[in-house]
């Protein structure tokens, strides 16, 4: 049969006519399916702590249009809908976070669930609240840790010829995905559940309903046709509103939706895990790294929810592309009454990325010498292992991103030109960055890293794809495709990928950590060879030339299946925690940014006026796909650094809990010049179609925005080390350019020595 090259073309991605007609459905335009649906609605607790010492649920029950009020009482299995640890209860007896459902009401309308939410009678106890990490760490509040990595000895760092301490904060970041949670459920004609929901984890909402209704997964089915955005908020906090939509449909027999507004999403759906990180970092007079011990403070709010791993992924990213001779990392997680704090892209990685960043820069600095002549000086070399000993494969690919990114964006010409435009501006300044990002790939925990596929050709050629992956927005779907179209050789239009089901393909991990390609296209991939060892078995009694559909035909007649199973799972990745030694990722993505700035001395406000970058997506299937993921993740990153905050007042409420208090990046934040190219020639043969992932990575280049700021912000002054809290707001800049000013940066190191 002849082959069809469509993967590595720019295609479109799959739903883009869909995206912008409107005609692609999300989980809430399913509803319309549902004439009957029931509507729900929480009750919120008024504290971010307190116990509830009494309910009354009847003036509810008799609001026009109520139907029922769920309570802990109807749960006939676990009432619980917590990741890993269980511990988040679907109708607490303790409030652990301001507006924590603690009911849910089910009306015939949403309005009448809301009026019937309000008429519930709740008696509270507050209790002191814990709201910061600081306040956690006093008052031994954790969730779980302290976890440890560590490589060398760290013992003689405070006798390097540089030696200073400090801290970095490091803010949190809400998701803002444009679809916001959403789960329809009802009963099936068996008695069993189903379910639609906006979820990246279609098995483990599975999972969970079948927990809380205490019947097997099998008669449970969960389906996810895309979701508006997820950003991994929407990896295990999906849970609590379909166990709910679930539990609601078991007790009334009617379908009910639960979809949560805008102001309830942001209230209730945990965030970017806000960090405290407390370093000590020892370097020679040349700015090579001696030494580093850094303790990280992770916010995780009320329940662990996936903080583990998080806070595992800020430890190995903690070298970035550096290589750390001497180091202790230690990490703990706070627990607050606040929302779960979650996955979001980078997965802790951009906050262990941030701080060795902070500390190069810091070192640069003191010593004089340029930011990026620091930053290359430690770079990883060929043969080199990470802190947690996995050799660094392709390291010499840092290197070369790095130089002929310099060239490609006149990084030096450019530095000269700023350096000139600063001599003559007193109250604008210019700064420029370059910062490079090492990103593992695969799950952390070994036994996510695998997936299954099934897929069905039909008797005219046509081809039905099933796989575990879910798609966001990120182009999943797009990739698959091609994937499949190549495997099998069609056209690309011969091939329809199916919405995501868990009784398609069973026990399948997220999408998430960037892998949804790398596994479910493998896995793909997999099928499609069996079907061709069959198929071409065939073609081969058949004249040369016969149509792929006539091939079909004649193996359906022959009795030859035209489906089959695909599977992969990653080889040879394991890591121990107890020895902080292993080889936790398959490979490394690798890529760096250039960023230019400027800065009104008067408002602190910055303009973005270029950004380069250079990204290692090994041989793209899908350059177009690929380009929007590095766009996007990189304005992404930039708003988290740059103008994101999240604020919480004192009685723990989220006082920037909507689109008007809380700055999300827009047009005007796109760099003025922004040019984004793949490495070449880069293909890694040990992944599917020799492609790498991208979906994370592009966000932590956005680290070179945060030191172009701090570069301009020098330039107000002396030149010399400054920080800031992250994210280097308007306000928090024009601070640092006033200390900058009269040369007393604020937050300097709490203690420095410098011997010549
Ligand atoms: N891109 C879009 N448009 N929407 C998203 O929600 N999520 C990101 C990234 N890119 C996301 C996205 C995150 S957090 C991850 S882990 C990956 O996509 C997941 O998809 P992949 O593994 O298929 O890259
Ligand atoms: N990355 C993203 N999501 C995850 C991981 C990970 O390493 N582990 C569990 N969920
Ligand atoms: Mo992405 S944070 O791994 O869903």
């Amino acid at each position: 049969m002849s082959r069809m090259r469509v993967a590595g073309k720019p295609v479109p991605h799959e739903s883009a006519r869909g995206h912008v007609t409107g005609e692609a459905l999300y989980t809430d335009d399913l509803v319309l399916r549902f004439p009957n649906v029931l509507h729900a609605w929480p009750v919120l607790a008024p504290h971010a702590h307190a116990l509830v010492k009494s309910l009354d649920i009847s003036p509810a029950l008799s609001q026009s249009g109520v139907v029922t009020v769920l309570t802990a009482a109807d749960v006939p299995g676990e009432g619980d809908s917590g990741s890993n640890r269980h511990d988040e209860p679907l109708f607490p007896a303790e409030v652990m976070y301001h507006h924590q459902p603690v009911v849910w009401v089910l009306g015939e309308t949403l309005e009448a669930a809301r009026l019937g939410a309000e008429r519930v009678l709740v008696e509270y106890e507050p209790l002191p609240a814990i709201l910061t990490i600081e306040d956690a760490i006093a008052a031994g509040s954790f969730l779980s840790g302290p976890f440890k990595l560590a490589d060398g000895d760290v013992s003689g760092i405070e006798a390097s010829p540089l030696y200073f301490e400090g801290e970095l904060i490091i803010g949190g970041q809400e998701h803002f995905y444009l679809e916001t949670h959403c789960a329809i459920a009802w009963r099936d004609e068996t008695g069993g559940v189903a379910a639609h929901s906006s979820t990246q984890h279609p098995a483990e909402a599975q999972e969970v309903i079948s927990r809380v209704l205490g019947i097997p997964r099998s008669r449970v089915a969960v389906e996810c046709l895309r979701m508006g955005g997820a950003f991994g908020g929407k990896e295990v906090q999906s849970n609590p509103w379909v166990a709910i939509a679930a539990l609601g449909t078991w007790k009334t027999g009617r379908p009910v939706r639960v979809r949560l507004t805008r102001a309830l999403d942001f209230a209730l759906t945990g965030k970017r895990h806000p960090f405290l990180a407390c370093y000590s970092a020892g370097f020679d007079q040349d700015g090579r790294l001696q030494g580093v011990r850094i303790s990280y403070y992770s916010d995780g709010g009320w329940s662990l929810d996936l903080s583990e791993p998080i806070l595992w992924r800020a430890l190995f990213h903690s070298d970035n592309t550096y290589k750390l001779p001497n180091v202790e990392l230690t990490g703990s997680i706070c627990r607050t009454h606040k929302t779960s704090q979650t996955a979001f892209r980078g997965f802790g990685g951009p906050q262990g990325m941030l701080v060795i960043e902070e500390i190069l820069d810091q070192a640069a600095r003191r010593l004089s010498l340029p930011p990026e002549v620091v930053r290359e000086r430690n770079f990883y070399r060929e043969g080199d292992c990470t802190h947690y000993g996995q050799l660094v494969k392709d390291a010499d690919r840092i290197e070369t991103i790095w130089q002929h990114l310099k060239i490609s964006s006149e990084f030096d010409r450019r530095r000269k030109e700023i350096e000139r435009f600063n001599e003559h501006h007193v109250h604008h300044k210019r700064g420029l960055a370059i910062t490079p990002v090492k990103f593992g790939i695969s799950f952390t925990a070994q036994f996510f890293n695998q997936a299954g596929a099934l897929v069905l050709i039909y008797r005219d050629g046509s081809v039905q794809v099933n796989h575990g992956g879910t798609e966001m927005g990120q182009g999943l779907h797009t990739k698959i495709q091609q994937i499949a179209a190549d495997g099998l050789g069609v056209p690309l239009e011969a091939v329809r990928v199916m919405p995501t089901r868990t009784d398609k393909v069973p026990n399948t991990s997220a999408t998430a950590a960037s892998a949804g390609t790398d596994l479910n296209g493998a896995a793909v991939a997999d099928a499609c060879r069996q079907l061709c060892v069959r198929l071409n078995e065939v073609a081969a009694g058949l004249p040369e030339g016969t149509s792929f559909a006539q091939v079909c035909e004649a193996a359906y007649r022959k009795r030859v299946p035209l489906f089959a199973q695909g599977y992969y799972r990653t080889p040879d990745i394991h890591f121990d925690p107890k020895a902080g030694r292993g080889k936790p990722f398959h490979y490394f993505a690798y890529a760096a940014a250039v960023s230019e700035v400027e800065i009104d001395g008067f408002t602190g406000e910055y303009r973005l006026l270029r950004t380069d970058i250079l990204e290692d997506v090994g041989e793209s299937v899908s350059p177009i796909v690929d380009l929007g993921q590095v766009e996007g993740g990189f304005i992404q990153g930039v708003g988290w650094l740059t103008l994101e905050e999240l604020v919480w007042n004192a009685q723990g409420h989220l006082a920037t809990a909507g689109a008007s208090t809380y700055k999300l990046p827009s047009w005007s934040e796109i760099p003025e010049v922004f040019n984004v190219d793949f490495l070449e020639r880069a293909a890694d043969p040990t992944v599917v179609m020799g492609s790498k992932a991208v979906g994370e990575p592009p966000l932590m280049l956005a680290i070179s925005v945060r030191e172009a700021i701090r570069d301009a912000v020098a330039a107000f002054g002396d030149g010399g080390p400054l920080t800031f809290a992250s994210p280097a707001t308007p306000e928090r800049v024009f601070f640092a350019v006033q200390a900058a000013r009269t040369a007393k940066a604020i937050a300097t190191p709490i203690k420095e020595v410098m011997r010549q």
